[in-house]
C-alpha cells in the first residue's frame, strides 16, 4: 500500500493510476489530512501543485514522521517542498519551465535510474527552482536548464524529482515509479483485479452477512460490475432493478435486461417509460428536464423497494474519481455531507450504503469486470448519461421525437461498430435538433428534422476532441438515416471540442 499526499495538483490522479499500473495499491489524501497511522503504507509520494513553496497560503505539512521513515518519492512540488523542509532552498527560476526536457546528466550506478539511458524525455512544469540541496543531499540528474532535476538524501531512501513521472511524455516515467517503488521501497505488487475480487468478495461476506442489498442497475459498466461482485459475495440476496426510463437506445432496455439474467443477476425490470413520460411534459429548459428526470427515478426506485422487504443495505457503483477528497487551490476543501433533512428522504436512502467500486478507477472497474467473466461488449460500452435521450431532444420531450432519435442512434451506432470504429471512439450519439429544414424527396418538398451526430476522444470526459470519421462512413450513415428514418431530412455532424463546446448539447 503506498500513500500519495496530494498538493492540489492536476496529475495526482495519474500518479495512482500509474502506480496501480504496477499492480500496487495506492490511496490518495489531502496534504492536510494526513492518515493517523502510518503503519499501513510501504511507501509514500509527494505529489506536484499548484502553489509556489514560497507562498502565503502554500501547503506546509509537517514531514517529520515521514522522511526518512518511509521510503519517499517528492514528485515536482513536493520536490521543492521537501528541500525547503529540509534546509535546501527554492527560488524562483528566470523562465518558467514548461513542457519537454531531456535529462542531460545522470548520475552513474544509481538504482533509482535503472534501465533509464541518458538523454531521456522528461515532461516539466514549474516556475520555481531548488537552488540548494537539503543538507546530505546528493544530485542525480540534472537538464540544460535544471541543475537539481533529480537528488536524494545520503543514508535515507528519500527521493526526489522536478520532472512529472506520471505524464506519457516522460518516457521513462513508469521505468522510474518502478525503480522506486519495487527496487527501493521494496512493496509487493499483488494488486491485481484476481486478487481484488478474492478479497472484495470476502470484505461483503463479513459486512453484509445475511443482510439484503437493493442496488439499481443503469446498463452501465460501473453498476454491472457492482452487482456481479455483490452477487458473488451474497448471490440471492442481491436484488437489483432496473428501470426503463423510455430514454434509453433501442431496444437497449429488453437486451440488457436479458444479458442480467443470463448473468445470474436477481434482476426486476421496472418499465416506467409513461411516468417519466409525463414528468417532462412541455419541459425544454436542460436542468429542469435533468431534475425532473431525478425526481422521477427516485419515486419509482422507492416505490418498487418498498416492495422489498427487510433490505438493510443499498448497493451503489460509485468508483474513486468520485470519492477522492480535493484538495482546492483556494485553500483546503471541506466536503460537507448533509444530510439534514434525514426525515424527508425517500425511504431507500436510508439504507447503509455499500460501494464495492469506489476505491477503484474507470479502468481498473473494466479489468475486474473481464476478470469475472463480464461480457466484453459490455465492458467496452461507451458512457452513457443518465438523464439519456432526453438530454439529446433539444426541446421539449414527445414519444415521436424519442422514436425519432432512437432509430437515427441506432443507425448511428450501429455503422461505427460494421466500420470497426466503435471501440476507437470514447462516446458517440445523436442529436434532435429543434429546427426543421426544407428538402425535396422525389418531386415533393419536405419540411422535417434536421440530426446531428457526435463522436468524441476523451479519457475521462473532461476534456474531448471530436472525431476525423471516415467520409464515406458519414455518407454512408446519413444516407440509411434519411432513407429509412421517416422525419429527418438532414444531417450534420458535429465538429466541435470540448472545450469550448460541451460533449452532450444540453
Ligand atoms: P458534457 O456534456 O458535460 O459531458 O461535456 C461530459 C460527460 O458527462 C455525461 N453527462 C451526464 N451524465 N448525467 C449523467 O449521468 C447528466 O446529466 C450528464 N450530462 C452529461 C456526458 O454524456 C459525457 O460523457
Amino acid at each position: 500500500n503506498v500513500l500519495i499526499l496530494d498538493f492540489g495538483s492536476q496529475y495526482t490522479q495519474l500518479i495512482a493510476r500509474r502506480v496501480r499500473e504496477l499492480n500496487i495499491y495506492c490511496e490518495i489524501h489531502p496534504y492536510h489530512n494526513i492518515p493517523e497511522s502510518l503503519d499501513p503504507f510501504k511507501a509514500v509520494i509527494l505529489s506536484g501543485s499548484p502553489f509556489s513553496v514560497r507562498g502565503e497560503d502554500a501547503p506546509h505539512p509537517d514531514l517529520s514522521q515521514i522522511r526518512g521513515k518511509k521510503p519517499l518519492l517528492a514528485v515536482c512540488y513536493g520536490a521543492q517542498y521537501l528541500a525547503h523542509f529540509s534546509g535546501g532552498s527554492v527560488e524562483p527560476s528566470n523562465i518558467r519551465e514548461y513542457g519537454r526536457a531531456k535529462l542531460s546528466m545522470i548520475k552513474a550506478g544509481e538504482v533509482f535510474f535503472k534501465d533509464i539511458p541518458e538523454n531521456t524525455n522528461v515532461w516539466m512544469s514549474h516556475s520555481d527552482t531548488i537552488a540548494e540541496l537539503p543538507k546530505n543531499g546528493v544530485r542525480l540528474a540534472s537538464t540544460v536548464d535544471v541543475l537539481n532535476a533529480a537528488y536524494r538524501i545520503e543514508g535515507e531512501e528519500t527521493y526526489a524529482i522536478q520532472f512529472h513521472p506520471e505524464v506519457y511524455h516522460t518516457t521513462h516515467g513508469k521505468q522510474l515509479l518502478e525503480n522506486f517503488l519495487v527496487n527501493i521501497a521494496e512493496v509487493p505488487q499483488t494488486w491485481t483485479p484476481a486478487a481484488f475480487v478474492d478479497t472484495t468478495v470476502a470484505t461483503l461476506k463479513e459486512q453484509i452477512g445475511d443482510g439484503k442489498v437493493v442496488l439499481g442497475l443503469s446498463g452501465g459498466v460501473d453498476s454491472t460490475v457492482a452487482a456481479i461482485l455483490l452477487n458473488k459475495a451474497i448471490g440471492g440476496n442481491l436484488y437489483c432493478i432496473f428501470v426503463n426510463n423510455g430514454l434509453l437506445r433501442k431496444n437497449e432496455f429488453e437486451s440488457v435486461l436479458h444479458q442480467y439474467k443470463d448473468m445470474g443477476l436477481n434482476v426486476k425490470g421496472v418499465d416506467a417509460s409513461e411516468r417519466f413520460l409525463e414528468a417532462l411534459r412541455n419541459e425544454s429548459d436542460p436542468e429542469r428536464k435533468r431534475k425532473a428526470i431525478g425526481n422521477a427515478f427516485i419515486e419509482v426506485f422507492d416505490d418498487e423497494a418498498h416492495q422489498l422487504t427487510g433490505v438493510d443495505w443499498l448497493g451503489q457503483g460509485t468508483i474513486y474519481p468520485d470519492v477522492i477528497e480535493s484538495v482546492s487551490v483556494n485553500g483546503p476543501s471541506v466536503t460537507i455531507k448533509s444530510h439534514h433533512n434525514v426525515g424527508g428522504l425517500p425511504d431507500f436512502m436510508k439504507l447503509k450504503v455499500v460501494e464495492p467500486l469506489r476505491m477503484l478507477f474507470k479502468d481498473e472497474v473494466r479489468r475486474v469486470g473481464k476478470e469475472m467473466g463480464i461480457d466484453a461488449e459490455l465492458l467496452g460500452r461507451h458512457p452513457f448519461p443518465g438523464p439519456g435521450l432526453a438530454i439529446r431532444i433539444l426541446g421539449d420531450i414527445t414519444a415521436e421525437k424519442v422514436r425519432i432519435l432512437q432509430e437515427v442512434d441506432a443507425i448511428f451506432i450501429n455503422g461505427l461498430k460494421k466500420w470497426d470504429l466503435y471501440d476507437q471512439v470514447w462516446q458517440a450519439g445523436a442529436i434532435l435538433l429543434p429546427v426543421n429544414s426544407v428538402g425535396v424527396m422525389g418531386d415533393e418538398r419536405t419540411y422535417e428534422k434536421v440530426v446531428a451526430l457526435r463522436a468524441v476522444q476523451s479519457t475521462d470526459g473532461m476534456t474531448a476532441d471530436w472525431v476525423n470519421l471516415p467520409y464515406e462512413f458519414l455518407q454512408e450513415v446519413s444516407n440509411h438515416i434519411i432513407n429509412r428514418v421517416k422525419g429527418v431530412n438532414r444531417v450534420v455532424y458535429d465538429i466541435s471540442s470540448k472545450p469550448p463546446a460541451t460533449i452532450e448539447w444540453e
